[in-house]
């Protein structure tokens, strides 16, 4: 069943290049230039988009708010379902909820649709379990196509989450005219490029990433650093970390170190940073700066060609802009099960936790 894997994590962090392709199996035109998502067809272009969920799922969501953004030009917000569920929330009339949740049985998140729905907003559920709760409530559900998870860390099915994430801003970005068809197409190459450089990639990382582990999996505590979408990674990366090696982590976005974290930083209170070859590399690299002058020890995720002098400096392939997500996010996965296997932790079973959490 582990397919010769030692553990199903580590199988469903290898499945990743082919859960790419079953993605976008069926959704691109007969040219490869175009989305067809016959699940949005239907339904207008949200004006608003508010996105819900919990977990790993609401990294997912955070980070598709960057592209939603960009390329589509829709106002998102991003919200956990546990507090969104108890507030006053507003929507107005041509917004839309998009929930995310692998399992579909997530208590808070189906209770926000509930919510949502008798307030009359349309909800498109993205779901990788079919005929779960949430994809029977929601007004429209695209489904993941990851396949079954079995490890309670999700992995597999954050990235199916974001190859579908990236398909609807696409697909909303021309509808509204604000991304051109160069664009489009170009980015839709890029995706379908992922799987087989990935492929050739992960045995790599994971060499990388058990190294790392063996040199860093003393520490109690770690610091998580990202900028722009990178800040949701930052947050899945201490998230991994934490749930299933139970060494604290905390995710932060770079730029609000200065503003309390920075505190923290010593010797033994390691950071691992994504610094992206992108906009923000001089204002990542800057933060950085700032905790090598208080001896703090850095592990950096970056791209082939950037130059970098910290401590551990640890190169992965590069994409097209916020696609970098699809190599960032193995080596954050593949850290925090190669530190959790060192420890000799209950990797695919951690204590406390359940697959789905479907109380509330
Ligand atoms: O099934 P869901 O996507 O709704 O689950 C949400 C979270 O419970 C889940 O992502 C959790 O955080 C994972 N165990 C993280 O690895």
């Amino acid at each position: 069943q582990k397919g010769g894997y030692k553990h199903f994590m580590l199988k469903e962090i290898f499945e990743q290049p082919l859960v790419v392709t079953n993605c976008l199996t069926g959704r691109l035109s007969a040219n490869h230039a175009r989305v067809t998502l016959p699940e949005l067809e239907e339904l207008s272009t949200p004006e608003r988009l508010h996105i819900i969920a919990c977990g790993t799922s609401f990294h997912a969501g955070l980070w598709a708010m960057y592209i939603m953004e960009s390329w589509a030009k829709i106002p998102t917000s991003v919200e956990i379902a546990s507090e969104y569920r108890y507030r006053d929330t507003i929507l107005g009339k041509g917004d839309q909820v998009l929930v995310i949740s692998q399992s579909g049985e997530t208590a808070d998140t189906l209770a926000c649709l509930r919510k949502v729905k008798q307030q009359g907003a349309k909800v498109i559920g993205l779901c990788n379990v079919v005929g779960s709760s949430i994809a029977r409530e929601s007004d429209t559900v695209i489904y993941t196509q990851a396949g079954p998870e079995i490890s309670v860390a999700s992995t597999k099915a954050m990235c199916s989450q974001l190859v579908v994430l990236t398909l609807m801003a696409l697909f909303w970005g021309r509808r509204k005219h604000v991304l051109t068809e160069a664009e489009e197409t170009e980015t839709l190459d890029a995706l379908r490029r992922i799987p087989e450089q990935l492929e050739a990639a992960l045995p790599a990382m994971r060499e990388q990433a058990n190294a790392l582990a063996r040199q860093y999996s003393g520490a109690r505590s770690f610091l998580y650093l990202g900028r722009g979408p990178c800040y949701p990674l930052a947050l899945e990366g201490a998230l991994k970390l934490k749930e299933i090696s139970y060494i604290h982590a905390e995710g932060y976005a770079a730029g609000e170190m200065k503003h309390g974290p920075i505190a923290l930083i010593d010797p033994d209170f390691p950071t691992f940073a994504l610094i992206m070859c992108d906009d923000l590399f001089p204002k990542v690299q800057s933060n950085l700066q700032e905790v090598q002058a208080r001896n703090g020890k850095i592990i950096a995720l970056t791209q082939d060609d950037a130059v970098l002098t910290l401590d551990s400096v640890w190169k992965i392939p590069r994409s097209r802009g916020p696609l970098d997500v699809f190599f960032a996010l193995p080596a954050l996965q593949l850290f925090a099960y190669e530190v959790a296997d060192y420890l000799g932790k209950d990797v695919d079973q951690p204590r406390n936790l359940a697959k789905s959490v479907t109380v509330e």
